[in-house]
């Protein structure tokens, strides 16, 4: 076999990058953990010794760790003054957890794929699932607040009102499910814009349902938002006006299923709305950086949880419209559309 040196010294490059980002990642998680991030972006710049002491821990670790950032191109590093900083380009995307940009969640999602890997490795054997209840704590947590920065920037602004009649009936007073609601980041953003509506959040893994009350509980929100463990086929009907499913229909073994019992326990008029990861209908569309992580949180989550359920359908992380359509029509709901996206979601809505 001929090597192309040319083409191995920029494949080489790639996995350079790639190892190096591998490397990190949990460094980003305790930069993360320990408010390395968020005060250095706050009080930077400063040296090792000044960010140790602002975080109370050891400045032999925070250098070390300050390095690797730098190397990153995660913080930027002042030869002269020997001391570190970030540029506001880093600080949105790393400390800053109402930006649009916040990405500093993931390590706790990469974490929990590290920690099940023996399981799933077992499932890539055997051919069955590894259920929701059956992961490493970290993923829960970690799902809702990698999931909250498109949520809180995207939800109420634009999801919401592209959908049609929906925010009308929302400010009236409309009655809502939220189904496969985790711990319920979704559901609050709706009920903290919607004071006249009522919603209700179900999802069958108990310890996401107890999170989600919790959290409802200190926003003050316990009268008007309901949760409740129950899988997306066995919540009780309810005349519910907006039935939605945020990231999780892919997830389910039945989502024909699950569609179908949302089409029931519906209001006559009532309205389904799907926000599932962003996708093209075909393979060799999604071979890019997004669909790079979506495949991967697919194969180690996603598929994962729906070989654990009834059915087994498995429709992946990155169904893509078309085979998301063709679930909504075989559960009877016919009228289906696109009504939005950004880089990470589409926005669906399927109607009786
Ligand atoms: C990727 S998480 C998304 C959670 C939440 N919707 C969010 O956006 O943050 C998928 C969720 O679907 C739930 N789920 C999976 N299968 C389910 C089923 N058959 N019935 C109810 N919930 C289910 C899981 O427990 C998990 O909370």
């Amino acid at each position: 076999m001929e090597i192309n040196h040319d083409k191995l010294n920029v494949f080489m490059g790639k996995m350079l990058g790639d190892v190096g980002a591998a490397m990190n990642a949990s460094l980003m998680l305790i930069g993360d953990k320990l408010g390395l991030y968020k005060t250095l972006a706050a009080k930077g710049p400063l040296s090792s010794a000044e960010l140790a002491q602002a975080t109370n821990t050891s400045e032999r670790y925070v250098r070390e760790w300050l390095a690797a950032q730098a190397a990153s191109g995660y913080v930027e590093y002042d030869a002269t003054s020997k001391k570190f900083s970030m540029q506001p380009e880093q600080a949105v995307a790393l400390a800053d957890e109402d930006s649009p940009f916040f990405m500093g969640a993931v390590g706790d999602l990469v974490s929990a794929t590290f920690l099940d890997e023996p399981k799933i490795r077992d499932a890539f054997e055997t051919g069955k699932g590894v259920g929701w209840n059956r992961r490493s704590e970290c993923l829960f947590c970690g799902t809702a607040r990698f999931f909250r920065t498109g949520y809180k920037h995207h939800l109420v602004q634009e999801w919401l009102p592209s959908v049609e009649g929906v925010v009308e009936k929302l400010k009236r007073g409309a009655k809502v499910a939220d189904v496969g609601c985790g711990h319920g980041v979704s559901t609050r953003l709706m009920a903290e814009a919607f004071p006249n509506s009522r919603f209700f959040g179900f999802d069958y893994h108990p310890g996401s349902i107890e999170a989600a009350r919790q959290h409802a509980g200190e926003a003050g929100l316990s009268e008007r938002v309901h949760f409740d463990v129950h899988s997306a086929k066995s919540y009780p009907a309810g005349d519910y006006d907006l039935i939605c499913f945020f990231d999780c229909l892919h997830d389910m073994g039945d989502p024909v299923g699950a569609m179908n019992h949302a089409r029931e326990a519906m209001a006559a008029n009532g309205t389904c709305m799907l926000v599932e990861p962003f996708a093209h209908d075909r393979l060799e569309e999604n071979l890019n950086p997004i669909g790079r992580i979506f495949y991967a949180a697919s194969t180690v989550i996603c598929t994962p949880a729906s070989l654990d359920q009834e059915v087994g359908m498995a429709l992946g992380a990155q169904a893509g419209e078309a085979r998301l359509r063709e679930v909504a029509n075989k559960a009877g709901l016919k009228r289906f559309r696109r009504t939005t996206e950004t880089p990470f979601n589409l926005i669906l809505e399927a109607r009786a």
